[in-house]
């Protein structure tokens, strides 16, 4: 399931970030993060892993997903890689790639298994030309480039790419989460049922009906989570 999460910061939130960002003296080559896979084909840069900035933004950023409850019903996060920040520009690109399928926190230890990811765009499209995430699925490829605040969500199964910034600079955060519910069929399910349910709950629909909706998903949730 690909779905855009609005809102996650508004413009002035993502913009303060971005400032933050630009000014920042510790951006890498963003092959220090990339597996065996992604590393010849990733261009980009990277604020560093454990850097006091990448904490404290992911961190913000963490907070304001945890609050918004189509990020929650969609991906029912379990277990949260902190949030990485990335740079393209002068032509940089992130060729065709799958993501490892787990990350080892740096400084830590934790293993996180990426089952979504998310990528939260910090600059407005008008600022940057090209920068599209490309992501395959068995509808087709998407073309995903967001307004500045706004995430995707995608499986990170998925074979996706960032093409070429052609102008100015994308900036945007990513990570993965490992959900509690693994399959993302089922996760699909759920997300769609959770819809419904919060459609008959507006409309004050039969409340014996509902209750047994709400049953019959938390006994999904119960045979499907691993926590
Ligand atoms: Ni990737």
């Amino acid at each position: 399931m690909i779905l855009s999460i609005p809102d996650v910061l508004s413009p002035a939130a993502a913009a303060a970030m971005r400032e933050r960002l630009e000014a920042a003296d510790s951006w890498v080559d963003g092959r220090a993060t990339a597996g065996y896979q992604g590393a010849p084909v990733k261009r980009n840069q990277q604020i560093g892993e454990g850097s006091p900035i990448a904490s404290e933004l992911g961190d913000a950023i963490l907070a304001a997903l945890e609050r918004h409850p189509l990020f929650i019903s969609a991906v029912l996060p379990n277990r949260v890689y902190p949030p990485l920040f990335n740079r393209y520009e002068g032509g940089m690109a992130f060729g065709s790639h799958v993501d490892g399928a787990i990350r080892i926190v740096s400084g830590h230890g934790a293993r996180v298994r990426t089952d979504v990811s998310v990528t939260v765009f910090l600059t407005p499209p008008a600022d940057y030309e090209g920068g599209e995430l490309v992501i395959e699925d068995t509808f087709g490829v998407h073309e995903v480039k967001l307004p500045a605040g706004h995430a995707i969500v995608y499986p990170a199964t998925s074979l996706h790419q960032v093409r070429a910034v052609t102008r100015g600079a994308r900036i945007s955060s990513f990570f993965w989460v490992q959900s509690l519910v693994r399959d993302d069929a089922q996760r699909a399910l759920l997300f769609d049922l959770d819809n419904a349910i919060q459609r008959l709950n507006a409309s004050n629909a039969d409340e014996t009906a509902r209750r047994a909706l709400v049953g019959s998903y938390h006994n999904l949730l119960r045979m499907w989570s691993e926590t």
